[in-house]
Formats: structure tokens, sequence, C-alpha cells
């Protein structure tokens, strides 16, 4: 599919993998709103997007898992680019410890933010997809919504949920001709695998955030007869 001239929403766009697919995205000529908490990331990414490749790029700041400002976040896209046709809900947390360790606040906030969030954002933008009968929507899962273990009770919970909402959701548009897909990475040299602990030995070697955007694209190229219902990437180096 022709990606140029496309407007798309990509939650958590200040960092990781969020930033790595605005990248990708900007480079194929796609107009993009941004979107997450923390404006300083957000405005730099959007100055150099807008310098380097000529596209229009927005921004949003909003905690995704307040329904009220994921609303807005959309509705104030949506204003400035139009009709939204490509979704990247990439936004999440993670963090890890047993079920009786972890305090209930940010196992609740865990779930909030990758459930929650996910589910206001999708929520937000889906009407128009379905007024325009077109439309592509990624959900970065995580292996970890594949197979759960020890300390990954919340964040697994999250993932196998959202792997839950991305098939039934699939299930109900793909009539109307929207394209719903789940990628599950495994580990990537992010700030969030940094501060959860999940970097061990050569960072070089992790699979980078570029690998992520990589797929992303390759799967919003596909001919829109098609769409890749769920895809891994793993490294080839496992450490
Ligand atoms: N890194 C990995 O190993 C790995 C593996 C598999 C899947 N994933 C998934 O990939 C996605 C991106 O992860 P990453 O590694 O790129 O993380 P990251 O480097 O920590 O970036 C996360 C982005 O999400 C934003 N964000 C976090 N909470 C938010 C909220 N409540 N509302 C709006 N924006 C929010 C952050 O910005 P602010 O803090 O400014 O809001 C940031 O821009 C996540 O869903 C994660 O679960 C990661």
């Amino acid at each position: 599919m022709e990606l140029k001239n496309k407007t798309a929403v990509i939650t958590g766009a200040g960092k990781g993998i969020g930033r790595a697919i605005a990248q990708a995205l900007a480079k194929e000529g796609v107009h993009l709103g941004l979107i997450a908490r923390t404006a300083s990331d957000l405005e730099a990414l959007q100055q150099s997007l807008s310098q380097e490749y000529g596209v229009k790029v927005t921004s949003a700041i909003a905690d995704i898992s307040d329904r009220t400002q994921a609303e807005a976040a959309v509705a104030a896209i949506e204003m400035e680019l139009g009709a939204v046709d490509i979704l990247i809900n990439n936004a999440g947390i993670a963090s890890f410890g047993t079920l009786l360790d972890m305090d209930p606040e940010e196992w609740e906030r865990i779930l909030h933010v990758n459930v929650m969030g996910t589910y206001y954002v999708t929520r937000a933008v889906l009407p128009s997809m379905i007024k325009e009968s077109s439309g592509s929507i990624i959900n970065i899962a995580s292996t970890a919504g594949e197979r759960g273990f020890a300390t990954g009770s919340a964040y697994c919970a999250s993932k196998f949920a959202l792997l839950g909402m991305t098939e039934s959701l699939m299930q109900e548009v793909r009539k109307s001709n929207i394209r719903v897909t789940a990628l599950t990475p495994s580990t990537v040299n992010t700030e969030l695998a940094t501060n959860a602990g999940l970097k061990i030995g050569d960072e070089d070697r992790m699979m980078q955030a570029e690998d992520v955007a990589e797929l992303a694209l390759a799967t919003l190229k596909l001919s829109d007869r098609v769409f890749v219902k769920a895809a891994g990437i793993w490294t080839t180096n496992p450490q």
C-alpha cells in the first residue's frame, strides 16, 4: 500500500519504538500526530521530522490512561491533520516483581496504561476509519503477551489482554477494510528495557527500536487486500 500523504497517530512517540516508527513513517511521507506525556520529547521530534522530511507533524500531550486526555489528543490531531489512516498503539510501561511484592497501585497502573489507554485511543480513532472504510491499526504487544513468567504478572496480563483486544477488534472491523495487527517483539534496546532491568550483554547486538519500526512499516506496506494478524520479531543473538 502506498503510504505517502497518509496520516498516522502514534502513541508513546517520544522515545524508543514509537519514536523509531515516527521516523520510519515520516521518511515515507506520512503526516504524523504524536502523543506522549513529555512535551520536550515531542517538540524536538516534531521539529526534526517536519524539517527533514517535509511532512506535517503535530503533537498532543496526553496521558492515554485518562480517557478525557486520550480523546482530546485524538480530536486535536484530527482537527489539525484530518482523518487518521494509521494508528500505532505503542505507548506502554513495564515493571516487574512477584504478584505479592508489587505495589497494587503499580500493578493497576500497568493495566491502565497498556490496556485501558490503548482502548481509549482506539475508541477515539476508530469512528473516522469506519466512516472512510479504510485504516490500519498496529498494537505493540510483546512476547510477554504469549507466555507468562515469574515477576511478570502485571505486564503479561496487560499484553495478553492487548492480544485478545487486537484479535477481537480485528474480527469486528476487517469487513470494513480496517486491518488490525499485533506485533510481539522480544526485548528491545530502549529506556523501558533499561529501567526494567531487561538488558543483558552487548547493547549493539540487541534488537533495536529501528528493527521493530521496519517490521511495522513492512506490514503497513502490504497490499490492502491482506494484513498481518500478529508477528513476532526476535533477536538472532540470544544471550
Ligand atoms: N523495550 C522492550 O523490550 C519491549 C519489548 C516488547 C514490547 N515492548 C512494548 O513496546 C512499547 C514501547 O516500548 P519502548 O521500549 O519503546 O518504551 P519507552 O522507550 O519507555 O517509550 C515509551 C513511550 O511511551 C510513552 N508513554 C508511557 N506512558 C504513557 C502514557 N500513560 N500516556 C502517553 N504516553 C505514554 C513514553 O513517553 P512519556 O513517558 O513522555 O509519556 C514514551 O514516549 C510498549 O508498549 C512496550 O510494552 C517493548
